[in-house]
């Protein structure tokens, strides 16, 4: 008994020892690979690591707003991170088309991601990528997508986000928490418009699901691992299960769960006769994995993105009651006066709610930034050498903030700035890359509008949303793939006034 109990002690001290040399090699490791750069001594970098650029800013991408703003070349080094950050279209459009076989996503990038995305076409690079490419762009480039989109998105809005927000109108205790209700919407209308099910999401009872709050946790751990020093830190968390990652693999691992659901029933309604996204895939892709992979991604590409554009729209509504009562005038005239948008073609000609939606992402794109890896030693057009190697991230959120490229009144909210004789016109994609630009161009682009607009108007032809105190003057953002209000969106709803009154705001502003 004696020999059995120190036994025992004896292989628990042996795995305890065993443990703490790893641990310390470990730590040995990364104060090694991680020397040169963590004790970087340049103002930057030391703002950077004791987080004082907090002191002065809101957001971290506030602070590299400034930074970019102040470089003659509209580019910047953080040496501590290895990464250059440009807001220069002529770099953008250079890494993004003229020199896109050099700038892929890179194995670094796919390895922060890769326990969350795996081989989704967010992730990888290469034949994976165009595989998916080819399949998602065959569904999305259908001229019929957009129609569908319509139908997908009128559905939801008129069976659950009108009612939903009209057992709240008008009273004053009840506030609603927008960005959660946009993020529910999403999530029912990609899954519907991707794999053809209903989650039910954005039921009355608004039901707590597993699976977004998995989601929610999974993105923010994920994007938190690009912001450590050295990817040893988070790596070494992981191999020992503790922390950040002992949390981030159970919110995998109950995504893994839940995806898989989604194709079991994919697979029980049948596939083979279906035109929405999974069940293409699922006609020439058996790897249940990667068919795991691919439901993950076009979770992620459908749902946060739209519901962060909303947020952000709304948001700029309730700050800009002359903006609101445009778009209401506009509406009146195509569509009709406390009339439905019945069609997609309808849609088309509201081009100053398109300008509107277009203005809301330049100052609050969903994407503030996006990271690609330099696999050879390279120079940008601005003159910026790159190192093989190195993250080299192009930065919408700073771009749609410069004067250079806006004008003087960049920070201004104005619409009007993307017409021309009323007429909606597009801007250079690589001065304005929200939706990514040249050759990974972002696939749904067009069904993402449907929905962003069809939103807007059914909403702000019934609705008025006042935003509950404290306000601020900019918004705070939580870490994660997507931009998130930090807290939400509170809000009180309210009726929509008549169109007179509307119009008096819109000419006293005028
Ligand atoms: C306002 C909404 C959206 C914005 C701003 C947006 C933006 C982007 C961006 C920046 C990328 C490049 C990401 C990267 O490579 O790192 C991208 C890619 C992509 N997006 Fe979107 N997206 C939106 C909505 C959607 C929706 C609704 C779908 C699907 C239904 C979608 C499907 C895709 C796909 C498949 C790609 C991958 C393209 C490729 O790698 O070749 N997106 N999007």
């Amino acid at each position: 008994m004696e020999s059995a109990v120190s036994g025992f002690f004896w292989s628990f001290d042996q795995e305890f020892c065993c443990f703490l040399v790893v641990t310390v090699l470990l730590i040995f490791l990364i104060l090694y690979f991680a020397r040169p750069r963590v004790w970087c001594k340049c103002e930057i970098c030391q703002s950077y690591m004791n987080t004082s650029w907090k002191n002065h800013f809101d957001n971290l991408c506030d602070w590299y707003t400034y930074l970019l703003k102040k470089s003659p070349t509209q580019t910047i080094h953080i040496h501590v991170l290895d990464n250059t950050i440009t807001a220069n279209p002529v770099n953008v459009e250079y890494m993004l088309k003229t020199r896109f076989d050099n700038f892929p996503k890179g194995k670094p990038f796919s390895a922060i991601l890769g326990d969350f995305l795996g081989r989704g076409i967010f992730n990888v690079d290469g034949d994976l990528w165009r595989f998916q490419k080819k399949m998602a762009s065959l569904e999305l480039g259908r001229t019929s997508i957009r129609s569908y989109a319509f139908e997908v998105v009128h559905h939801e809005i008129e069976q659950r986000l009108v009612p939903l927000l009209e057992s709240v109108k008008g009273k004053e205790d009840i506030f609603i928490d927008l960005q959660d209700v946009f993020r529910r919407f999403c999530f029912d209308s990609i899954c519907r418009f991707s794999f053809g099910l209903d989650p039910k999401c954005l039921e009355l009872t608004l039901p707590i699901s597993k699976f977004a709050v998995s989601f929610d946790l999974a993105s923010k751990l994920s994007a938190e691992r690009a912001m450590t020093v050295s990817p040893l830190v988070w790596k070494m968390r992981r191999l020992l299960n503790i922390g950040d990652e002992k949390k981030l693999r159970k919110s995998i691992k109950m995504i893994n769960k839940l995806a898989q659901e989604v194709i079991n029933q994919r697979r029980k309604f049948g596939f083979s006769d279906q035109e929405d996204l999974l069940s293409r895939f699922m006609t020439s892709v058996s790897d249940e994995t990667f068919l795991r992979d691919i439901v993950v991604s076009f979770l992620l590409a459908g749902r946060d993105t739209v519901a962060s554009v909303l947020t952000s729209f709304f948001w700029l509504m309730a700050n800009h009651p002359e903006v609101e009562a445009a778009i209401l005038v506009e509406a009146d005239r195509v569509i009709g006066q406390n009339k439905e948008i019945t069609s997609y073609e309808q849609m088309k000609e509201l081009h100053y709610l398109h300008a509107a939606m277009y203005e809301s992402m330049r100052l609050y794109p969903p994407i503030q930034f996006d990271s690609k890896f330099c696999l050879e030693d390279d120079v940008l057009p601005d003159g910026t050498t790159v190192k093989k190697g190195r993250r080299v991230t192009y930065h919408p959120y700073a771009m749609g903030r410069s004067e250079e490229l806006w004008g003087t009144d960049c920070l201004e909210f104005k619409p009007e700035r993307w017409l021309k004789d009323g007429v909606f016109f597009p801007e250079n994609p690589f001065k304005f890359p929200v939706f990514q630009a040249g050759i990974r161009v972002c696939l749904g682009k067009e069904m993402a509008l449907v929905e962003l607009k069809s939103v807007a108007i059914s909403l702000l032809n019934r609705f008025h949303i006042e935003l509950a105190p404290p306000q601020t003057t900019t918004p705070r953002f939580s870490p994660g793939l997507t931009a998130t209000f930090h807290g939400g969106l509170q809000v009180l709803v309210r009726a929509q006034s008549g169109p007179s009154t509307l119009k008096n705001v819109y000419s006293a502003v005028k």
